[in-house]
């Protein structure tokens, strides 16, 4: 069996926890050095997930914006961006969206089994589609993408994805980016949703560091025990990769 991709959750949220308004137009959260700390992270990982909601609301487009990024990817062997990969029982995906068309990495759309015949109807062309039998278990989901190579994973919401994969105790690193503002409004989507969680008052989680980025603050938090050595390994990756590529 192959071992799990390591995972990485980020997400950006307002002072009061929600990670949206309730009503477009989407609500900017991040400040440009945010973004361009995002831009690194998803650099660093081979395949970015994000809930089929998100991809309906916000039409993201998932790649690596910096140029030097995507070339330093190239130089390691990767494509340029990570792969995409979304979730969805209703199959409500358009496939002219940028998640579908942007970019020429590959695309993943786990579904149960009983929809795929009519979501590969509707973006097959685009995508491969993955049957998960009767439910999609996140779990499963990522067995799946490991069977498939992907070693690092980067989940990127919204509230419905990061409730599941956070109970299911599947992320083993998690960057939190709190904006300075409320949004105050119970109809906008919250960072996660109610579950029963592995971090309690009685076994908290570890603080790995805090970093002020502008006006907003970076938590990354330590959620398993692989994240000291992948921490390690992956600051040795970065300085070999910039040292292939002339970088200081
Ligand atoms: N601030 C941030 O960092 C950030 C990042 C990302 C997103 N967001 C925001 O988050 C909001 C969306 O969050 P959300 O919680 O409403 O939705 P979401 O997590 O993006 O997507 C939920 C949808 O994913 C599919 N899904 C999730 N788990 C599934 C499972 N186990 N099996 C089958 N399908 C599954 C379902 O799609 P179907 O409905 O198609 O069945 C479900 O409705 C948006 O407003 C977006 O702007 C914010």
């Amino acid at each position: 069996m192959t071992d799990n991709p390591y995972v990485t959750l980020s997400s950006a949220t307002s002072l009061d926890g929600y990670l949206d308004r309730a009503d477009p137009p989407r609500l900017t959260l991040s400040n440009d050095e945010d973004f361009d700390r995002v831009d690194e992270v998803r650099a660093r990982n081979d395949a970015i997930l994000v809930g089929a909601r998100t991809v309906r609301r916000d039409n993201p487009r998932l790649l690596v914006r910096s140029f030097a990024r995507r070339a330093r990817r190239q130089v390691a062997g990767m494509t340029s961006s990570p792969w995409k990969v979304t979730v969805t029982a209703s199959g409500e995906l358009n496939p002219n969206s940028a998640f579908f068309t942007a970019g020429d990495t590959p695309k993943l759309v786990y579904c149960p089994t009983s929809e795929a015949a009519r979501i590969r109807r509707r973006v097959g062309h685009t995508a491969v589609v993955v049957e998960l039998g009767k439910d999609v278990a996140m779990t499963d989901l990522v067995a799946d993408l490991a069977d498939r190579g992907i070693r690092q994973l980067l989940v990127e919401g919204g509230g419905t994805v990061h409730t599941q994969f956070l109970a299911a105790n599947l992320v083993d690193e998690l960057h939190l980016a709190v904006a300075p503002f409320f949004v105050g409004d119970q109809r906008a989507p919250r960072f996660v949703g109610d579950a029963r969680f592995p971090w309690t008052s009685d076994r908290r989680a570890t603080l790995a560091d805090v970093r002020q980025i502008g006006d907003m603050v970076l938590l990354r938090y330590a959620l398993s025990d692989r994240f000291a050595r992948h921490d390690a390994e992956d600051h040795y990756r970065l300085a070999t990769k910039s040292l292939a590529m002339g970088m200081s």
